[in-house]
Parts: structure tokens; C-alpha cells; sequence
């Protein structure tokens, strides 16, 4: 049964029929399906879904082509999106009304009146199917030591946790801060809150203290789960020790739960709880809670061009429904497959690809734990080759990285099992795009670049889905996902009809996985998203459409930079910067940089007294590693007289941006400047990048 719970859709040439639960069928034609799929009668106990991989050919019948399937999905986007919900998730009760939602207003609800759980879809229904099948298996940072576990030992695990939680007190809509690198225990806590209702907010293990407490004290987090260290590219990491210092600041945290990864004895605190022995005590059975499709699953923390970062909220039906559909489709993932995706859990590639969308479709996927040159520059490809992979996606980062090494590295393995190479987190350059397919692919794979944010929850523009040999082209994601509808709007804020047209790329239709709010700041969120261009979604980057309709992407229009794949907003930085006694200004650009992406570029001006020089430049440095991260930490700081103003006493940033990128033969207009002296300083003292 495809809708599982009253009626079966059929097509029969033009017609589309629903057989009814009770025998009787009825036909019509397009027009009519949406009002056929309306359910009438609520569900009382779950439905019997079974995630099943269908060609969406045969599940809409009318629709032969991805155009066809892309035409439908736009124009009866209840229809399409309904059926797919009851078709590949299990629910307690099915949802009355498909969507309620505004571009406007910026109001979002999906499968209305649904009741599911999210663990239920990722685990059990695989686990009572196949309890031995594969569900991760974490690739540890010493190459052959890893580890697999099955969806019947996953349950247990997420279920012992979710008891764990419960008995010290984490209710339903509690917020679990969980700071851990990719791991079993890291899955099935982010499993176990769904399970128990709770939210996660996974923090990326690489943020400093200060960082981490200012991320646990916005959500009021009550408990944190962690590891006593992580261990990356032969390198200890001190998780533990990081929280406690992080804690020490955030008073809504009530117990630290520390998971062994390497048992060294670690710093310890009154708050502390040993997770593993913590689970033991624990039965490995817990009633998963029934969940509103529209409660919060998880929030995830991600930069914008001003403040803090922003608490991105995803929901349980709509966002699991888009990661799971995104990840089958896009990558050409079938069961039985093994799905490589080598992002860290702490970011929203971990979520959607490592751990929701994967889970849900009851595939393999891999734990990367280590970094892609431990230990040497081979290490991708002798995981692919040991782990036999099917699917493998990374950021593009990494591949101009790895290129750099020579192709030896990768010739040694044999990479047969891969059929799909995706990447992702910034652009691809076409030199990046060739190496990965010709060398990596053996021009054998289908590479797909995809475009999307952790606002979006998963793909929305990427090569594929489309006809198995529809062309694709070096460097740019092309084709919109289903249901997603791209537009190029103008400065004055008009959508840009037509192709062969650049500017800034907005949404126009809502999806089930889009974000539904920044936590605690709902206004934050209409003001970012939905007020620069009224009645569209905006993106935040600029793109082109070109000739053939295909879109590709040109880079973020805000003061966000996108470093090695991670998103930092220049503001961060400069606050950061700021908090040194030093300091009396600054103002932070990225640069082009072939290796990160983007470079980060900080020019800053001195308080009276402060001399500037190497010492200066290290202790600038430290402040940012130990405020916000080691990726955050800028390449360049040049100390400079004065910062570029108008007379209104705003930073000009495109001349900074110029300066910054060596361009300076055509900085435009600088005759509004309060002094246009400062630019010749400027460019007197830039630094050379190295
Ligand atoms: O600028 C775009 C860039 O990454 C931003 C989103 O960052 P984040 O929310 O951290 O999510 C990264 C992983 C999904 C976007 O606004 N970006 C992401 N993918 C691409 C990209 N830029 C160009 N091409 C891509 N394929």
C-alpha cells in the first residue's frame, strides 16, 4: 500500500484513482487529486510504513519524467509532499491538512494534526524489519579499527540513553546541548532526545568554551552530553575539559554526562555523570513520545551577518520527510547501500546526511572521525575502499586540498563501489570538480554539487534528481530539488524573469524543511529571512541562471564569510577582536583563497599606548581561538591607522574587500569618504597572503 492508511493511488493512462480501504475506486483527472488525498478519518494506532525506496514515477503515476515530477510538486504541492509523508514515515496519527503556510508572514506548518515520533522512523521500524542490518559504522581516526552497529543495537543504545535522560529529569521540549565528535554514543543521544521529545543543540567540538556557554546559555540547555576527549588526525581533543569551563558560566545546566572515548582521567565536576555507566543501569526499551509533526526536533546554531549566531529551529515531520527524500534522491541511495557522508555532526550536513536523512531510509552510514590527510592524503580513498562506500560527499575544501597531494593517493584504492560523489558547504571550482570526477569518479560517478543551508534542512538545488543521463555541468548545483522554486530577484526586490540573469537567490515556495523559527527570536527570523524581499524566502547568496535555466552560486551577499566550508560571520569576529584591551576598532572581509574558500582578512586600529608588531598579532589571534574557534582565527591582521568611513561613520567594506583581495587598481567611488587618505595607508601596508 502506498498511503497506507485508507487508499491506494493508481493511474490508469490520464486518469488518477484512489482504491479505497473498503474496495470502492474512484477516478479524475489531475485537477482533482489534491481534494482526493484529504484524509477524512484520524489514525489511532500507528500506521504499518515501511521505508521503501519506489521510483516517484510510480507513486505519482501521471508523471513519466523529472520534469513532470518537478511540475507537480510545485502546482500541487500538498498533493505531492502529502503523499510522500504518508508514504515514507510512519506516523501514530496521520496529519488533516498538508500545509498551512505564508511567505508573508513568515508562518510554517506542515502535516498538520500529525502525531509521529522521529526515532520510531529512524530505527525501530528498521530494527523489527532487520535487527542485524548496519546502521552506523563509525570510521575511528586510526585507519581499520572501525566499528559497526546494528539497528537493534542503535535501538537499545538510544533507548538506554533516552532512559538516562529521563531519570535525571530531561522532559519532553527540554533543551540537551550535546558537544561530542561523530560517534555511536553522539547518534544515539541526538536519537534519544527525539525519542523522549527533547531538543538537541549539537555544538561542533571544535568551538572554544566561551563559545559553547554562549550557545548552552540561548537555549537554556539543562544537561550537556559529551566524551571525556575526541581524538582527530592522531591529536587529542579536550572535550571535557572544555565543558566544564563552559558550564562554570551557564546555570540552567544541571548534570555533564561524559562518555569514554579515550577513558584518560579528565578533569572532573559536582555536575558529572559517567554515561556508560549511567546506561547500564538502564533498561533498552523506552516509549517514544508522541510527537506534533510541528514540535521542535533540534535547533543548530549557524552564523549571520550581525549578533550572535542564531538557533536555527528544525521541526520533526517536515524536516525528517525533506532530509530522508533529499538523500535518496539526490545521491541515487538504494538500500543495502553504504552512505559516506565525511561531515562532522556539528554542523547541518552531519544532521541531514550523516544521521536523519541516511537513518530514515534504513541505509549504512559512516561516523568520519578522523580528517581526510590522517594518516596521509590517502585516507578518503582507503575508507571508500575498505568500507566499500556507495555514496560519498564532502566539501569542496577538502578535494582542492587533496588534489594538491598528487593522484597517487587515490590510485592506490579501488574506489568501484562509489556511483555518486557529492559536494557541498561552498563553491565548486571547475579545476576541484574535474579532479573529483575524472580521478576520484573515473568519470564513472555522478557528481553532484549541492546547494543548500542549514536553514533549508537539506538539498535544494542540486544536478539530481533528474533523468539518469541528464547532462551536468562542472561547478555549479543546476536544478532545483521538487517543491523547490529558485528565483533571481533584483535590488529593488523584483523577482528577475527570465534566464541569463544574476542576483540574489530567494525561494518562493515553502518546503517541508525549512526552518520554521530562530529560537527566542522569531522576529530575528522574519526580519533575516522574509523582510529583505517580501513574499520570498532570501537566501543570503547570489546566484546566476543562466541561458539553459541552470542556477549556479556566487557567494554570499552579507557580511557572512564561508571558511573551509563553515559559515562565520565577520561580526563574530570582530566582537571577538574587540574584547581585547588593545583594540579600538576593527572590521573583518574575507579574501579568495584557493585552499579555505575565502580567507579571513581583519584590519584593525590600536587604542593610544598599544604598539602593534608580532606579540600584538598573537594575542589578537588567541583572543578569537579562545571567544570563538580555531577556524575563526584570521589569516591576516594588518594594524592599520585608520578604518575606511563615510561621513556618517559607516565601515566602507568594499574598499576593505578590495584591499583585501589585492585589487586595488579599481576601488569605485571613494570621494564620499570622511578621509580618503586612509585607503592609501590601507594599501601601503596590506599583507601579502601566503
Ligand atoms: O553560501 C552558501 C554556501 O554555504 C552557505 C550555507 O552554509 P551552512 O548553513 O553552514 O550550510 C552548509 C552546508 C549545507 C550557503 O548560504 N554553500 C553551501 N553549499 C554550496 C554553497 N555555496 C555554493 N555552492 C554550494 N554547493
Amino acid at each position: 500500500s502506498l498511503l497506507n492508511a485508507r487508499s491506494v493511488l493508481v493511474r490508469n493512462r490520464n486518469f488518477w484513482c484512489t482504491i479505497e480501504k473498503h474496495g470502492s475506486a474512484s477516478c479524475f483527472g489531475t485537477d482533482q487529486v489534491r481534494s482526493k488525498l484529504e484524509p477524512t478519518v484520524a489514525m489511532d494506532s500507528p500506521t504499518a510504513s515501511q521505508c521503501s525506496f519506489p521510483d516517484l514515477r510510480d507513486v505519482f503515476p501521471g508523471c513519466s519524467s523529472y520534469e513532470d515530477l518537478y511540475n507537480l510538486s510545485i502546482k500541487e504541492t500538498d498533493l505531492f509532499w502529502g503523499t510522500l509523508a504518508r508514504m515514507s514515515l510512519r506516523w501514530n496519527r496521520d496529519f488533516e491538512h498538508v500545509s498551512n503556510c505564508n511567505m508573508e508572514s513568515g508562518l510554517f506548518r506542515w502535516f498538520l494534526g500529525g502525531k509521529l515520533n522521529v526515532s520510531v522512523n529512524c530505527v525501530d521500524r528498521h530494527k523489527e524489519k532487520d535487527p542485524d542490518r548496519v546502521a552506523l559504522i563509525w570510521e575511528k581516526d586510526e585507519p581499520g579499527q572501525e566499528e559497526r552497529i546494528t539497528y537493534g543495537q542503535l535501538y537499545t543504545m538510544m533507548n538506554q540513553v533516552a532512559n538516562v535522560l529521563k531519570t535525571h529529569g530531561v522532559k519532553k521540549g527540554d533543551r540537551v546541548a550535546i558537544y561530542m565528535p561523530a560517534c555511536p554514543l553522539a547518534v544515539a543521544s541526538m536519537l534519544a532526545c527525539a525519542r523522549i521529545g527533547a531538543v538537541h543543540s549539537v555544538v561542533f567540538a571544535g568551538f572554544s568554551a566561551e563559545a559553547l556557554a554562549s550557545r548552552i546559555n540561548d537555549a537554556e540547555a539543562t544537561v550537556v552530553i559529551t566524551a571525556d576527549q575526541g581524538v582527530r588526525g592522531g591529536k587529542l581533543i579536550e572535550l571535557k575539559k572544555t565543558v566544564v569551563a563552559a558550564v562554570g558560566n551557564c546555570p540552567s545546566v544541571k548534570a555533564i554526562f561524559v562518555a569514554k572515548r579515550t577513558g584518560s582521567l579528565v578533569v572532573s565536576s559536582t555536575l558529572d555523570v559517567d554515561l556508560d555507566e549511567a546506561m547500564a543501569k538502564e533498561s533498552g526499551e523506552c516509549e517514544p513520545a508522541v510527537m506534533d509533526s510541528e514540535d521542535l526536533l533540534f535547533m543548530l546554531y549557524t552564523s549571520g551577518s550581525t549578533g550572535n549566531p542564531k538557533g536555527v529551529v528544525h521541526s520533526q515531520a517536515g524536516y525528517l520527510l525533506y532530509a530522508s527524500l533529499t538523500q535518496r534522491l539526490v545521491f541515487d541511495c538504494k538500500e543495502g547501500d553504504i552512505f559516506g557522508c565525511v561531515a562532522d555532526i556539528g554542523w547541518i550536513t552531519g544532521h541531514s546526511y550523516v544521521v536523519y536523512g541516511p537513518l530514515a531510509n534504513g541505509v549504512t552510514t559512516v561516523l568520519f572521525e578522523s580528517t581526510p590527510t590522517y594518516p596521509d592524503p590517502g585516507r578518503y580513498w582507503e575508507t571508500v575502499q575498505r568500507l566499500k562506500i556507495n555514496q560519498f560527499y564532502a566539501a569542496p575544501t577538502a578535494i582542492r586540498l587533496l588534489l594538491k597531494h598528487g593522484d597517487e593517493h587515490v590510485e592506490k584504492y579501488d574506489l568501484g563501489s562509489l556511483r555518486t560523489l557529492g559536494s557541498v558547504g561552498e563553491p565548486i571550482n571547475v579545476e576541484a570538480w574535474q579532479w573529483y570526477n575524472k580521478v576520484v569518479g573515473k568519470e564513472k560517478c555522478v557528481v553532484v554539487d549541492t546547494w543548500w543551508q542549514t536553514e533549508t534542512g537539506g538539498i535544494c538545488i542540486s544536478p539530481r534528481p533528474s533523468a539518469p543521463d541528464a547532462e551536468i555541468h562542472p561547478g555549479m548545483p543546476m536544478r532545483p530539488m521538487y517543491g523547490i522554486w529558485p528565483v533571481i530577484v533584483g535590488e529593488k526586490g523584483e523577482e528577475l524573469k527570465g534566464n541569463d540573469v544574476t542576483g540574489a537567490l530567494c525561494l518562493k515556495k515553502p518546503w517541508p524543511g525549512m526552518a520554521r523559527t530562530i529560537y527566542g527570536a522569531h522576529s530575528r527570523f522574519l526580519e533575516t529571512y522574509y523582510q529583505p524581499f517580501r513574499g520570498f524566502y532570501f537566501t543570503g547568496d547570489g546566484a546566476i541562471r543562466h541561458k539553459n535555466g541552470y542556477y549556479q552560486i556566487t557567494g554570499r551577499m552579507d557580511d557572512v564569510i564561508n571558511v573551509t566550508g563553515h559559515r562565520l560571520g565577520t561580526a563574530e569576529v570582530e566582537n571577538a577582536l574587540g574584547q581585547h584591551p588593545s583594540v579600538a576598532e576593527s572590521a573583518v572581509v574575507g579574501y579568495p583563497c584557493n585552499d579555505k574558500g575565502e580567507g579571513i582578512y581583519a584590519y584593525v586600529t590600536l587604542k593610544d599606548g598599544f604598539l602593534a608588531g608580532v606579540k600584538m598579532e598573537t594575542e589578537l589571534r588567541g583572543i578569537v581561538r579562545q571567544k570563538i574557534a580555531a577556524y575563526a582565527v584570521p589569516d591576516v591582521i594588518q594594524i592599520c591607522a585608520g578604518l575606511p568611513k563615510t561621513r556618517s561613520g559607516k565601515i566602507m567594506r568594499r574598499i576593505l574587500r578590495k584591499v583585501a583581495a589585492d585589487q586595488t587598481e579599481n576601488l569605485g567611488d571613494i570621494s564620499t569618504l570622511a578621509d580618503p587618505a586612509v585607503v592609501k595607508d590601507l594599501i601601503a601596508n596590506h599583507q601579502t597572503i601566503k
